[in-house]
Formats: C-alpha cells, structure tokens, sequence
C-alpha cells in the first residue's frame, strides 16, 4: 500500500470511527480468532481500528487468501448490504480491535443517496459476487438470492425514474415551464402588505403543478439547483420591477416593500456561482435594499465559505432572511456570528399557539432575542385568526399565511402589493 493511501485510509479510519464510536463498541479479537466464516449469515460489517485482518476463501476445497486488511478499512460489507451469505471468511492476524458497522446504518446511508449512487453501489456489487462464484454453485440459499433480486430490481426502477425526474427538470428549465406565485408577507402594525416571498412551482405537462417538495430535494442532490436558482432569482426581480412601474390603474406602491427569494445552501458552495448571484442583483430593476434572499441554517454548516458568501452578497445592498428559524441547530451561534437581519420563525412554533403554553413562550423568546438583536421577525404559517391576534399582541412585527393569503400568481402581484389585512 503507498504511503498516500495508507495516510487517507488512518485518516479516514479516525473520521468514521469518530463517528461510530459513540453508537457502537469495539470489539477485540485476538490473533488467530475467527470472525466470521465463509457462507456464514452476514449482519454487520467491520471498521478495523487497529490490528489486521485475512480475508481467505474455499473454492472447492482450496483455499485462497484473497487480502491482508489493516487499519481504516472495511470488510464484511457485501453481505451487509446485500443480505446474502459471508462471501469470504474473516480473521484477525495479530490482536485486532474492530468497530461494527450495523445493517440498519448501511441501509440509511445507501438510502440517503442519490438513487444512481445506490444503482452504481449495489451493480458494482454484483458484479463481484457474480466474479467470486463464477464456475461454483452459489454460496447463497434460494430464497436470500430472490430477496436480492428484488432489492436490485427496486433499486434499478428507482434510479431510472429519478432520472428520467431530473432530464424532465432540466428540459422545465430551458422551456421555462416553471413559474413563480408570490405570498404576501404583512405588517402586524398596521396591516399592509410589507413584503411578498417569491415561490416557485413546476408547470408539468402531465402531471400537472407539481410542488417543490417533490422537486427541490433532487434538484439539490444533483446541483441542478444552481443554476434553477439563478432563474428564480432573476425571473422574481424582473416581474416584480415590473409590479412596481407598470401599474395596471397607474396606481402607487408602498415605498420600501420588500421581495424575498430563496437561496439554496448548494448556490452558496461556490464563489462563482455566489458571485453570479450578487450580479443578477446588481443588474436588475430593483432597488437592492428591496432584496432579501433567505438562507436555511443548512447554508452556514462551513463558517468561511459562509461569511465570504454572505459579505459578497450584502455588499450589492440586498439583506439576509434566515428561513425556517429554530429547526435546524445551532442556530445561536449562527445569530451570533452572521450579519443577517429578518429571523423567519418557523411554521410548526406558530401552530402551538392557543394548544401550548411553552411553545407560545418558546415563540416570545423568539421574537424578544429578534428584538434585542435589531432584527426583523417573520412569522410563517398564521392560518388563524387567533395566531394572527396573538403575534400582533406580541409585537411581532410580519406574517404570512394562508389567512392573509395563499401565494398568489403574477398577474395578481400588484393589486397585492397594495391590498390590506385587517382581523379585528
Ligand atoms: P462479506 O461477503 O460480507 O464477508 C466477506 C468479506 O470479505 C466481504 O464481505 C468483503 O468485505 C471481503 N472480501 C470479499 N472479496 C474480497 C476480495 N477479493 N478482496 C478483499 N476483500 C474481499
Ligand atoms: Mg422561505
């Protein structure tokens, strides 16, 4: 093994054992201990923490040693993934200290991939078991094999439908068969509409208006996002520049109402594509400090990439929305560290009002930490009259919601910017 890679695997080895180590205890074998036998019913695999180990196979009565493993590498795998027999047995060579890797971890992990990594896993796969038994009889019962076949064929539909999903999205983009609708977002004080929120919906042709739940996760697992992104962007500061001059009744807006846009962590990862960004909002018909582009938590995960991204932005004047406020985690030392000024406070705290006492209070914390940081509070998913007296009560100071309204298609944007919201 070259040093390189011997360094990449310990490195490696320390990362996923940093990680393990919590959940699960290492086990010792001493030298010469048999771990597993060839043919044997596989649940786990290992992670070798230290020692070494021989994996040896029987083909017909001879026996083959097929590698040596040391520290940072994995074994026992291919039947924890693929629920067959132990293709090989397992030995430790010296006292060996291993860390199990369970079935269930495997499972979650190839389940949270795109699905044409878990084809290429699971193929790649196959085709080893199909190498190790060529010429033999399998090692594997009848009925394990069928189970095989099935996760395989399972495995197979989902990737082809994900990316048949993925070529369509890609064409939606190019043929623009997306569309934005805008939802008000209102002034407790007095009512008016201070804001709108831009969001997207995909126009399908068969299948009709499909809902970003469906699409967005894909889009980001495949970057598709980025430049998907950018359309939104660009195509909600252009219609809503148009909102603004090109009144239907040559009727005036409220100064200073805001557009928020969606931003993906994935548009953030890279400084070109942030620098894209900061152009679009350079360039459009829209006063900057009207723009507010709102980030998840999600997006702050790497604090430089974070800080230079969101510099870069804010210097075209627009502002920082964080969205969803209070799910994710950390979100304290986000506050601390960011220079963002609207906190969205995340729908599943407004529904507590009226049902919760502590999660009404949670709420007013909230809103009094927005407070005596200068920030902005919008309060997302007011659906009743109720949650609307009771933020107002509060002094919080936005809200949006099916109560005030759904989100609206373009045509409608004016005539909402100028509407009024009154529940008493
Ligand atoms: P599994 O089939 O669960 O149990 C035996 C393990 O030996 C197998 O998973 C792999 O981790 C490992 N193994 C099988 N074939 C090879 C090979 N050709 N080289 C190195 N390791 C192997
Ligand atoms: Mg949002």
């Amino acid at each position: 093994m070259s040093n390189e890679r011997g360094r990449l695997l310990q490195e490696r080895a320390q990362d996923l054992s940093d990680v393990l180590a919590p959940m699960t205890d290492a086990i010792t074998f001493a030298a010469g201990a048999r771990i597993f036998d060839q043919r044997d019913d596989g649940e786990d695999a290992y992670l070798i923490e230290s020692g070494y180990v021989e994996i040896a196979r029987d083909d017909n009565g001879r026996r083959h040693v097929l590698a040596v493993l040391g520290p940072g590498e994995i074994f026992g795998e291919m039947a924890a993934m693929d629920g067959l027999s132990r293709s090989a047995s397992a030995t430790a060579v010296h006292e060996t200290v291993l860390v199990s890797v369970t079935r269930e971890q495997i499972e979650a992990a190839l389940r949270s991939v795109d699905p044409l990594a878990q084809l290429l896993v699971r193929t790649a796969l196959g085709r080893l078991r199909a190498a190790n038994n060529a010429g033999m009889e399998s090692d594997t019962h009848h009925d394990e094999q069928v189970q095989a076949r099935g996760r395989m064929a399972a495995t197979r539909a989902d990737a082809a439908r994900n990316l048949r999903f993925i070529s369509e999205m890609r064409t939606a983009l190019e043929r623009e068969d997306f569309v934005l609708a805008f939802q008000p977002i209102v002034s407790f004080a007095d009512g008016r509409v201070a804001g709108v929120e831009a969001l997207l919906r995909w126009k399908h042709a068969e299948r009709g208006m499909v809902s970003p739940v469906e699409f967005i996760p894909a889009a980001e697992r495949t970057g598709l996002i980025v430049p998907l992104g950018e359309w939104v962007l660009q195509k909600s500061l252009a219609l809503f520049a148009l909102a603004q001059t090109r009144s239907p009744r040559r009727t005036a807006l409220p100064e200073g109402q805001f557009i928020s846009i969606n931003v993906s962590p994935r548009q953030l990862e890279s400084e070109p594509s942030v620098e894209r960004l900061a152009r679009i909002i350079e360039r459009a018909q829209v006063d900057p400090t009207q723009v507010k582009l709102e980030i998840t938590e999600q997006a702050l995960h790497d604090p430089a990439l974070a800080m230079a991204a969101l510099s870069r932005l804010r210097s075209t004047g627009a502002t920082i929305a964080i969205d969803d406020f209070g799910t994710g985690y950390s979100s304290l030392t986000h506050l601390c560290r960011y220079p963002m000024d609207t906190l969205k406070v995340d729908q599943s705290f407004i529904k507590a009002i009226g049902e919760d006492l502590r999660g009404e209070r949670v709420i007013s914390v909230i809103l009094g930490m927005g407070r005596a940081l200068d920030m902005h509070a919008v309060a997302e998913g007011v659906e009743t009259r109720e949650q609307f007296a009771w933020l107002q009560a509060q002094g919080c100071e936005y809200g949006q919601g099916y109560l005030m309204a759904r989100p609206l298609p373009y045509p409608k944007l004016h005539d909402a910017l100028r509407s009024h919201f009154d529940f008493d």
